[in-house]
């Protein structure tokens, strides 16, 4: 077996000096803590920072993970938005709880958020699909994500419809198509140190209190 060798890469130092927590007093607020994350990371020179893992699974226990974008963060969760009928969509039917993760390699930074699932209601699909460009309003219904297809002419096909099929109106937003909202139900923070020797602490919500537990990195 050949294992794959960790090398030095020289990077171009960061633009700004990020603010370390407190893993010694960690912040009372976990969602103040996870947006001032965020900023920092938003400034990271990288096309997706808001990118995020999201991890699923069947009633039976079988995972699959794949990248969403986080498109809104409050206290009542982490958004993201999809086809509902592909197979997070039906993974999530089945068995609304999910966990995402954030890895920002230049921050050293990796965080985890992990809870119940609930569909964003129509209103907020609504409107978080009227502000997306025109061509991904056409992509969402072009695309019967997660089914087998056979060839990339079938889908450009399907683009042409749906682009003749709206042509001179808006495109509504198709019915399979929305938000899911992650609840904070579990927060975990983990920074990088020199030999592995990491800082990480869960926070997990009691009734409207948060409970912390620094772990073993
Ligand atoms: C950077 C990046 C961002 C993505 N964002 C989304 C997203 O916000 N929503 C989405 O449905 N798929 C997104 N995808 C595609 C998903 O990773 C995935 O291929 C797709 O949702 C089908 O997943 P599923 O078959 O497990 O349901 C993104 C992929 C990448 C690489």
């Amino acid at each position: 077996m050949t294992f794959i060798e960790e090398s030095a890469r020289n990077l171009p130092p960061l633009a700004f000096t990020p603010q370390p927590m407190d893993f010694d007093h960690p912040p009372v607020d976990p969602v103040a803590e996870c947006e001032r994350w965020f900023a920092e990371a938003w400034r990271l020179p990288t096309p997706n920072p808001n990118a995020m893992t999201l991890a699923t699974s069947t009633t039976r226990g079988v995972p699959s993970a794949r990248t969403v974008l986080l498109k809104a963060f409050d206290a009542h969760g982490a958004v993201f938005f999809t086809n509902r009928e592909s197979r997070k969509g039906e993974e999530l039917r089945a068995n609304p709880v999910a966990e995402v993760l954030f890895h920002w390699d230049q921050l050293g930074r990796q965080l985890r958020i992990a809870g119940a699932v609930t569909e964003l209601d129509d209103a907020d699909s609504d409107a978080y699909f009227a502000t997306r460009p025109r061509d991904s309003q056409i992509g969402a219904w072009a695309s019967d994500q997660s089914r087998p297809l056979e060839s990339r002419e079938t889908l450009l096909g399907r683009v042409m419809a749906s682009i003749e099929r709206y042509d001179g109106s808006d495109v509504p937003r198709p019915a399979h198509w929305g938000g899911y909202r992650i609840a904070l139900d579990t927060i975990e923070f983990w920074q990088a140190h020199p030999f592995r020797i990491h800082d990480r602490v869960v926070y997990r919500r009691s009734g409207t209190n948060w409970l912390t537990t620094r772990l073993f990195p």
